[in-house]
């Protein structure tokens, strides 16, 4: 198998008597879909933060595109394709939804906020394309603030996709969406991701979500990865049914 894009070694961190990473090491392909998923409280979020580097662990490394990106600031990770988004959508609620893209954007060219320095960043058709790739072109000039939770989740995805990302880490894409809103937000989701050739991982807690887009499937315990394999692999895995799961 080709080398991995994205490579965790031995990650350890506890908060307090909490271990929430401990002795992870993992491994991520260019191409793949990867699902994570585990209980509220099983270390997803921090390990997410570790690799983007908005946590520090106690050891271990992190590895992206060849380099040892472990001590690097977050911004500085964006920049060179780890991008994540957040399980809540971080907006800038007072703006339309053209500019939050707009200000996304600039964070790309380090001078978030500065409005003379948004022509730079991006091109005006590169925003009306991400706009029409998440479907929010008819609601580009409206408040963020003023978009339903699926749509939220959407422009956050879209802020992501103008930093042009070759890994993208979505934590929790689908929470707060109706069930008959999360099968049409993934499915935009993944036709955004696969014209942009755009490699994966996605927390979701949706078992039916998590067999219809995920390639494959890692599921956290404890701060550990407890199995990892093909969907049916890890979804039909007799501790995951058990402890991830629960039945
Ligand atoms: N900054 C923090 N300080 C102390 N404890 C934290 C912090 N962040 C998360 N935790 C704790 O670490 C554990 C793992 O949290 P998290 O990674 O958010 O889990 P998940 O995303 O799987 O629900 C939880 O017990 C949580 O309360
Ligand atoms: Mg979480």
């Amino acid at each position: 198998m080709s080398q991995a894009i994205l490579q965790t070694v031995n990650l350890k961190l506890a908060f307090g008597a909490v271990v929430v990473a401990d002795g992870i090491n993992f491994e991520l392909h260019e191409g793949e879909r990867l699902a994570v998923i585990g209980q509220n409280g099983a270390g997803k979020t921090t390990f997410i933060n570790i690799c983007t580097g908005l946590i520090q662990p106690t050891s271990g490394t992190v590895n992206f595109d060849g380099h040892n990106i472990t001590k690097l600031a977050p911004r500085t990770i964006a920049r060179r394709g780890l991008v994540r988004s957040f399980q809540l959508p971080q907006l800038f609620l007072e703006h339309t939804v053209r500019d939050c893209i707009r200000l996304a954007a600039a964070g790309k060219i380090g001078r978030l906020g500065i409005w003379s320095a948004l022509s730079d960043a991006v091109s005006a058709s590169e925003v009306e394309h991400v706009l029409e790739m998440v479907g929010l072109r008819e609601r580009a000039d409206e408040l963020s603030a003023l978009l339903p939770e699926g749509q939220r989740k959407l422009l956050d995805i879209a802020m992501a996709l103008v930093l042009d990302p070759k890994v993208l880490i979505l934590d929790e894409p689908t929470s707060g969406v109706s069930s008959d809103e999360k099968h049409g937000l993934m499915k935009t989701i993944m036709g955004a991701l696969d014209e942009r050739r755009i490699t994966a991982i996605f927390v979701e807690h949706d078992v039916d979500i998590v067999a219809r887009y995920a390639t494959r499937v890692a599921a956290w315990i404890s701060g550990r990865i407890a199995s990892d394999g093909t969907p049916e692999a890890v979804l039909n895995d007799p501790e995951i049914r058990k402890n991830v799961i629960g039945e």
